[in-house]
């Protein structure tokens, strides 16, 4: 089964609404001047909440391929929870993604496995598509291997749910999270494997071979061919290097330099 690449940039914390335009645009121009097709390779980008109605609006009104996703949501749909958003308004907002269980998110929110499932519960309410988050630090990188921490975490956001719609899951080591460092293509690529490995052993063999894997951690456009260039590795969750519309838009092109 061949699955789409995707191709997504996490904006963070970064530029407020009118600098959100600014970039989206660019990115648009950019990726529709050198002929970008979307059908090859999806891209999505994650701005701030405040930023979200503005670049909707951008998107609908030129028509944008681009497509939009939130960087967290609530796992509950309304009521008492003061500075939440809930998944309904995303909705609403014809967002189709959502990042879920970001480590940012984990290590400064205390979001723990079960906060992340019920988020992950959520997005399946409100028809959004779950981009869940998982990846090990350097002291557990360390103590238990690469692979033990991202497979618990998988396990875990999947547990129990009475139906599992389509989800993406973003495996990024922490300690490559805008330092720098970087997995190495091979070892990112066997962990993504044993990830599907976990999917296909939850809900079988036809849902892992559908689900897209991305890695994540310090992508460039100029590491980026060595992790695509694997069949386990479908796409990359991009943090600092989205911001720059050249550079994200060379990240969604990566196909140039692996020559497919
Ligand atoms: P980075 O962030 O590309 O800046 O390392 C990745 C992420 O946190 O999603």
């Amino acid at each position: 089964m061949s699955r789409v690449p995707f191709i997504a940039g996490n904006w963070k914390m970064n530029l407020d609404h009118q600098q959100a335009i600014a970039l989206a645009q660019k990115l648009h121009w950019t990726l529709r001047d050198v002929g970008h097709n979307y059908e090859e390779c999806e891209v999505a980008i994650f701005p701030p909440f405040t930023d979200l109605r503005t670049v909707q609006t951008l998107a609908d009104a030129e028509k944008f391929e681009i497509q939009l996703g939130a960087q967290d949501l609530s796992q509950h749909d309304s009521g008492a929870y003061t500075g939440d958003v809930s998944g309904a308004f995303l909705k609403k907002l014809d967002m189709k993604y959502v990042l879920i269980g970001h480590s940012e998110r984990r290590q400064y929110h205390h979001e723990s496995d079960q906060i992340v499932r019920d988020k992950v519960a959520a997005a399946f309410r409100h028809n959004l598509i779950p981009v869940i988050c998982v990846g090990e630090t350097l002291e557990e990188l360390e103590t238990e291997g690469a692979a033990a921490v991202p497979l618990r975490q998988v396990k875990a956001a999947l547990a129990g749910h009475e139906t599992v719609a389509e989800f993406i899951i973003a495996y990024e080591p922490v300690w490559a999270i805008g330092t720098g460092k970087v997995a190495s293509p091979e070892d990112a690529a066997a962990v993504c494997a044993k990830i599907r490995e976990a999917i296909g052993e939850l809900l079988g063999e036809e849902r892992a071979q559908a689900t897209r894997i991305l890695y994540g951690g310090s992508v460039k456009s100029a590491n980026v061919a060595g992790y695509l260039r694997s069949p386990e590795v479908d796409g990359v969750l991009v943090g600092g290097a989205s911001l720059d519309a050249t550079e994200f838009s060379g990240i969604a092109r990566f196909q140039k330099h692996i020559g497919v």
